[in-house]
């Protein structure tokens, strides 16, 4: 039997129209504000960068680009987000991911107002998860728990395997799976056994950076597979599962492209919006 196929795409469409309402229905002195903070030339940063500045004007949210060059100082960088720290305008930062070499990206994540945290990276926001806290969720896990519970599955009590423990990914997306009431285990490139942990895995999200890693033979018959992988293979979009050969053991699975990827953006939207104090932290409410 093949599986159902969770279709981010509609989903985070349902997202941005809930969103967009909302956001219309607001004075303009309400309007929240979200600042992107790009470092540097990598090329995939800037084309996330512009589908964050794209979703913004969609929804209809103020969003403001700081792009600093490459060879930018530290010192520049949490000087400018100090000030958006103090700017009224601004509701949510985010400072896009990978920073240059030159510049310690733990320092610059926890200069940003916890308050003002749209990605959920402040180590404030990180312990909040870890303790089940009201918190602002990390954009890409709370897409994931959104896909997972648009399947109607009971989550409690099901065995979750993560594979990888990126501060992204991995580590917050097993921390709400487990205040979801899961059982989880966390594999990475040194995990011994892997196929013989993921086959045990009820939901298995594979978030590790390697095209079709994750096998059909991986996988225990009718688990819920969510591929988080952005993988490119002689230009081609390949995630880090094998779809053909996953999709015939799986009940549930995410597409790649498709899938995790549009509700990461969504999910930040929904942050900002958060942010601004303009709804709780439930998913995309
Ligand atoms: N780079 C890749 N994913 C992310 C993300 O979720 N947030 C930020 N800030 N940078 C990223």
């Amino acid at each position: 039997m093949s599986a159902l196929i969770i279709d981010g795409k509609k989903i985070a469409a349902g997202v941005t129209e809930r969103l967009k309402n909302l956001v219309s229905n607001l004075p303009a002195g309400e309007i929240p504000g979200l600042a992107v903070v790009h470092v540097g030339d990598d090329p995939a940063s800037a084309v996330y960068v512009r589908q964050k500045e794209r979703a913004s004007r969609e929804i209809g949210i103020r969003s403001y680009v700081h792009k600093l060059p490459e060879s930018a100082t530290q010192d520049e960088l949490l000087r400018l987000i100090d000030k958006l720290n103090k700017s009224a305008e601004i509701d949510g930062i985010l400072v896009q991911l990978p920073l240059p070499g030159s510049i310690d990206a733990e320092k610059v994540i926890a200069a940003v107002l916890p308050e003002k945290d749209a990605d959920g990276f402040h180590p404030a926001n990180v312990g909040k998860l870890w303790m089940g806290d009201e918190t602002v969720e990390p954009c890409t896990p709370k897409g994931i728990m959104a896909l997972l519970d648009s399947t109607g599955v009971d989550m409690s009590g099901m065995e979750a395997v993560v594979i990888g423990r990126s501060n992204i990914v991995g580590k917050p997306i097993s921390a709400m799976l487990l205040s979801r009431h899961c059982s989880v285990t966390i594999c990475h490139s040194r995990t011994k056994n892997l196929p013989e942990v993921s086959r045990r895995a009820d939901i298995l999200v594979a978030a590790i950076g390697k095209p079709n890693f994750v096998t059909g033979g991986m996988i225990k018959s009718r688990a819920i597979v969510i591929d988080v992988g952005i993988n490119r293979v002689n230009g081609k979009l390949a995630g880090d599962v094998e779809f053909e050969t996953a999709s015939r053991k799986a009940s549930w699975i995410t597409p790649v492209p498709g899938g995790v990827g549009p509700m990461t953006i969504a999910m930040l939207m929904s942050n900002t919006i958060q942010l601004a104090g303009l709804i709780h932290s439930e998913r995309g409410e």
